[in-house]
């Protein structure tokens, strides 16, 4: 079985101590490509740093709408130079978070259109950070489709779903799909096409049942697609297989 994590963050603080053997636990559990996200020019960096330590580690870089207010022309000039390396697969994760909103939404917004544009430019796909955003999300997205890329930790309706499909975007879910009170995301990860499904586990966020609450990371990803083939009545193998032939699709592996 071969799996990837479309979405993890590696280069956050709480592996510094023990990320060779979170990789080799990843490798060990059928995980063996991992796309490390950059949510501002340090991670981003960081992502690319490491990416050397291991083939199956890939990059993406962006500056997260948590951080908007950062991305200056200058810092945005940056983020192009780093795209260019070669282990970066996709810009992200960027987007918009109307839940946190720890940047203004006008500024949000803007980071968000500029690095999209700059994901066309360098033919690159994106991860999509969206938080009780979903309309203004999906207006920005129609100036740029068809696009190629993923709506991250996709929490949103069905019908949602369905609008980011027909522009092209795949659905990423994560272990919040085996969470007791997931039901309403459970319905809508059943509903979804698995030929336009990928997993992730967004660690260190969002440990899977049975280990939420404590630091996540890839090898967990096993509980989401076990919880995936669940809910389509197949086995993990075939889940398995598509949702990994999709997230190769997605980022060109
Ligand atoms: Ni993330």
């Amino acid at each position: 079985m071969e799996l990837i994590d479309t979405h993890c963050h590696l280069n956050d603080e709480q592996f510094a101590d023990d990320l060779p053997q979170v990789v080799q636990r990843a490798v060990s559990a059928g995980v063996t490509g991992l796309i490390n996200i950059g949510y501002d020019l340090d991670s981003s960096r960081e992502a690319i740093e490491q990416a050397g330590l291991y083939p199956g580690l890939k990059a993406a870089v962006g500056i997260h709408p948590h951080d908007a207010v950062t991305a200056t022309e200058a810092a945005l000039e940056e983020l192009a130079q780093l795209a260019a390396a070669e282990s970066v697969v996709a810009i992200g994760e960027i987007g918009l978070d109307y839940y946190y909103d720890n940047s203004p939404r006008e500024v949000q917004r803007l980071a968000f259109r500029k690095q999209l544009e700059l994901a066309k430019k360098l033919c690159l796909p994106v991860v999509i950070h969206s938080r009780d955003a979903a309309q203004d999300t999906l207006e920005i997205l129609k100036e740029f489709a068809p696009l190629r890329g993923i709506m991250h930790c996709f929490s949103g309706s069905f019908e949602t779903a369905q609008i980011c499909i027909d522009m092209g975007l795949y659905i990423a879910f994560g272990g919040a799909i085996t969470f007791k009170n997931a039901n309403r995301l459970r319905g809508v990860a059943a509903k979804v096409p698995l030929e336009r499904i990928v997993l992730e586990t967004d660690c260190p966020y969002l440990s899977p049942e049975p280990y939420r609450g404590r630091r996540n990371e890839p090898a967990y990803l096993v509980y989401t697609l076990a919880k995936l083939a669940e809910l389509k009545g197949i086995s993990e193998a075939e889940a398995a297989e598509i949702t990994t032939a999709n997230a190769k699709a997605v980022f060109g592996l």
